[in-house]
């Protein structure tokens, strides 16, 4: 059994999809929620979710090391294995990447490297590209810049503004994030330098939507 932790900044619907996708899973399990953001809608649904959260920022422990180094003994203390960003609004430090190396993945409503950072939604629109999208990809110290495992375009309509797009890509990252987490940690997508290698079966799992892993791999 996996366990894995969430990062999350904001309102959470990945998180929420996260940990809905492994209800009732013998494989893996979101156990908990990191927040850097008291307040954050993510944190209601942790507690409707039943998932315990933990709060913090750097000034409250004395800068970004110590930080998280708090971090690192949460998930040291509850066993987590694998840690899932999810609008979580920071770079990871050198001491979580070096505890978790390739065991970090993050999601971006663009497809990089286009548009990274903040407001990529609205850096889509601006540029007035007719294709956007998800991408899904391993962390590293870059902003934005670790090997991709997934992406998936979205169009983009001329009469979008910042709501429609950011609800159209959003329909997209719920269906693929949890698949894809999956088949990273199953094996079923490898990383062979900068290049993702999918089981073509496990792929066809994140674009069809199915549910279950098992039968696709
Ligand atoms: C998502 O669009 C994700 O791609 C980006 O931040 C947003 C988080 O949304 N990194 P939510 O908090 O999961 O609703």
């Amino acid at each position: 059994m996996k366990q894995m932790a969430v990062f999350a900044s904001g309102s959470g619907s990945n998180f929420e999809s996260l940990v809905k996708f492994w209800q009732d899973s013998a494989e893996a399990a979101v156990r908990l929620l990191i927040c850097d953001q008291p307040g954050a809608y993510c944190l209601q649904r942790a507690e409707s979710l039943g998932i315990p959260a933990f709060v913090g920022q750097p000034r409250q422990h004395g800068g970004k090391a110590a930080y998280e180094a708090w971090i690192l003994q949460i998930l040291q203390e509850q066993q987590i294995d694998f840690v899932v960003l999810a609008g979580y609004m920071r770079l990871v430090g050198p001491q979580l990447l070096a505890a978790y190396s390739e065991r970090i993945v993050n999601i971006h409503p663009a497809l990089l490297p286009s548009f990274p950072g903040k407001h990529a939604v609205e850096q889509a629109l601006a540029s007035g590209v007719q294709v956007s999208g998800v991408t899904i990809h391993v962390v590293d110290a870059g902003m934005d810049t670790g090997p991709i495992l997934y992406q998936e375009a979205v169009p983009v309509s001329s009469s979008d503004g910042p709501a429609d797009l950011q609800a159209r890509i959003a329909r997209v990252e719920h269906r693929a994030y949890p698949r894809v987490v999956a088949a990273y940690l199953a094996g079923d997508v490898v990383l062979e330098g900068r290049r993702a290698i999918w089981q073509p079966e496990a792929l066809r799992c994140v674009q069809e939507g199915r549910k279950e892993h098992a039968p696709c791999s």
